[in-house]
């Protein structure tokens, strides 16, 4: 599998360094913690671990809010410390990827306070400044995706500045070259220390309109739903600018030999493909978020992936996502056995998976009492169901500990203890046995790496497809529906089934009645 990059061979694991392990009691994660758990990765057979921020940030949006680039908040641990994770990740065999947050800053941060601080500082068109509308109002109908209007105004120098999240994160002006210099600096700093890659934080908004036209309003619109689909996007997202600034990331990157370049972008497929570049030159990596908010059937399924597959331009690389920081945990969406054929699926499918931490053992949403909420993006709109502290509460290490061993203070969100890495380690019938017997799996078969991927077809509630690389061919099928049914295979190998039951009778004949919600994977021909 020499001809693929480290990142098209493996499988990257999502950290929110919050909820990972708090090593000082502090009820908070940190990077030591990580560093104590980086043997767990290994063992489970992970190439990557992409950490969500990690600098200095006042926390109104849990580091999404950076307040300098080329350091780490205290309440995480030093720039020493992480050097020593990365240092120790390496040697485990693991990659180390940042989460590159060039949209905003903080308000703190000193780039910030400078430009605010009057309408010459140099530093003044680094953000996005602008006169009052006639009225005095904002300067457009533009939303934040975090509620109210994107424009705060600003007493002082009296003018409004753009905010596309909070009013603590104003946006950057990308188009200053002062300011993609700044940001090259950024990347080259962490990379000259040995950061394998970044996942760049909403990559499809860093350039709006130039001329701050309104947005017209979205006729899909319903109520209840987040206040800023009251408008479409027009003129804040996905402007063709953008590309440019994609590709010159994608050099920097290059420079550097095999760094990888991922871009969180929520978009349709079409717009979404399009950041790979024209000629090959933008992420390696948009990020596929379809399967977060797929209706959850075999036929819905079969066609996502025939059309993400159809889409993708010659040489692109594919890349499916089961769940992250910002979206309900797959457990939750699907139901825990589901989550066990979804795991599956993520394994089997063309394209690097990435795992978000805690999946592993099927962790499903936390419940969250009102006075325990933090994540301001329910704060600021209560009740439309746009909080995320559900799937970001602390990994669940040992059941028989107080707090599942995350921390021996009190958590910054509420511990579930009903299952843990401890209890399901031995336990071959665990999702967490699931996982690694799927990820031992990958590395032992090309087919499933660089295969190629076909028939993708629904039966009624079954999917099924084939991967085939040179005389290796497997068979997978995902049994979405809740009754057992006949499926039509060729002879071979079961080399997994998410029943545990089935151990013992390895081979079928021509056809396997696959259980209830039961997944296999069938090995075909020359295995
Ligand atoms: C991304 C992050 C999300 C954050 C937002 C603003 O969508 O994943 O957690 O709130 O950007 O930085």
């Amino acid at each position: 599998m020499s001809e693929l990059a480290w990142w098209q061979r493996g499988v990257i694991y999502q950290i929110y360094p919050r909820s990972f392990q708090d090593s000082n009691g502090d009820g908070i994660g940190d990077l030591p913690g990580i560093r104590t758990r980086l043997e767990y990765l290994a063992a489970l057979g992970v190439d990557a671990v992409w950490i969500s921020p990690i600098y200095p940030s006042p926390m109104a949006d849990f580091g999404y809010d950076v307040a300098d680039y080329c350091n780490v908040d205290p309440m995480f641990g030093t720039l020493d410390e992480f050097k020593q994770l990365m240092g120790r990740a390496h040697q485990l065999g693991l990659n180390v990827l940042l989460d590159f947050v060039p949209n905003h800053s903080s308000d703190r941060h000193p780039w910030f306070e400078e430009s605010r601080s009057s309408r010459d500082n140099p530093r003044r068109d680094w953000y996005l400044w602008r006169d009052p509308a006639s009225d005095g109002g904002p300067p457009n109908n533009w939303l934040s995706r975090m509620g109210g209007s994107a424009w705060e105004w600003d007493e002082r120098t009296g003018q409004y500045y753009y905010h596309a999240f909070l009013r603590e994160q104003p946006d950057l002006n990308w188009r200053n070259p002062q300011v993609r210099r700044a940001m090259d600096d950024v990347l080259r700093f962490w990379l000259d220390l040995g950061v394998d890659g970044f996942r760049v934080d909403v990559l499809w908004l860093l350039i709006k309109d130039a001329l701050f036209r309104d947005n017209p309003p979205n006729p899909a619109y319903r109520p209840g739903e987040p206040e800023h689909h009251r408008l479409l996007q027009r003129y804040t997202e996905d402007q063709p600018e953008v590309h440019d600034i994609v590709r010159s990331m994608r050099a920097t990157l290059r420079e550097y030999g095999e760094r990888v370049l991922i871009g969180e972008i929520y978009l349709p497929v079409a717009q979404l493909v399009k950041y790979y570049g024209a000629g090959g030159d933008g992420a390696d990596m948009p990020f596929n978020f379809q399967l977060l908010n797929a209706r959850w059937n075999a036929r819905e399924i079969a066609s996502m992936i025939q059309a993400y597959d159809s889409a993708l331009p010659e040489h692109a690389w594919p890349n499916w996502v089961l769940g992250n920081h910002d979206n309900p945990r797959v457990a939750s969406r699907v139901g825990i056995a589901q989550a066990r054929v979804a795991a599956v699926l993520l394994l089997t499918l063309r394209g690097t998976p990435t795992l978000y931490y805690g999946d592993e053992i099927g962790m499903t949403d936390g419940a969250i009492a009102l006075d325990e909420i933090q994540d301001p993006a329910e704060l600021r709109q209560p009740g439309i169901g746009q909080g995320r502290d559900p799937e970001r509460t602390p990994m669940q290490w040992d059941g028989s500990l107080p707090h599942a061993g995350f921390t021996r203070g009190r958590p910054w969100l509420p511990v579930d203890t009903t299952t843990s890495v401890r209890d399901q380690d031995n336990d071959v019938s665990s999702v967490l046995s699931l996982y690694k017997s799927l990820l031992v799996l990958r590395r032992s078969h090309a087919a499933l790496v660089q295969g190629t991927i076909e028939n993708i077809v629904a039966h009624g509630d079954v999917l099924t497809y084939e991967r085939r690389y040179r005389n290796q061919r497997l068979f997978i099928a995902l049994n979405m529906g809740d009754e057992g049914v006949d499926v039509q295979t060729q002879s071979g190998a079961v080399l997994l089934s998410t029943m545990t039951s089935r151990r013992g009778q390895a081979v079928v004949q021509g056809a396997i009645h696959l259980a209830a919600e039961e997944a296999v994977i069938v090995a075909r021909g020359n295995e």
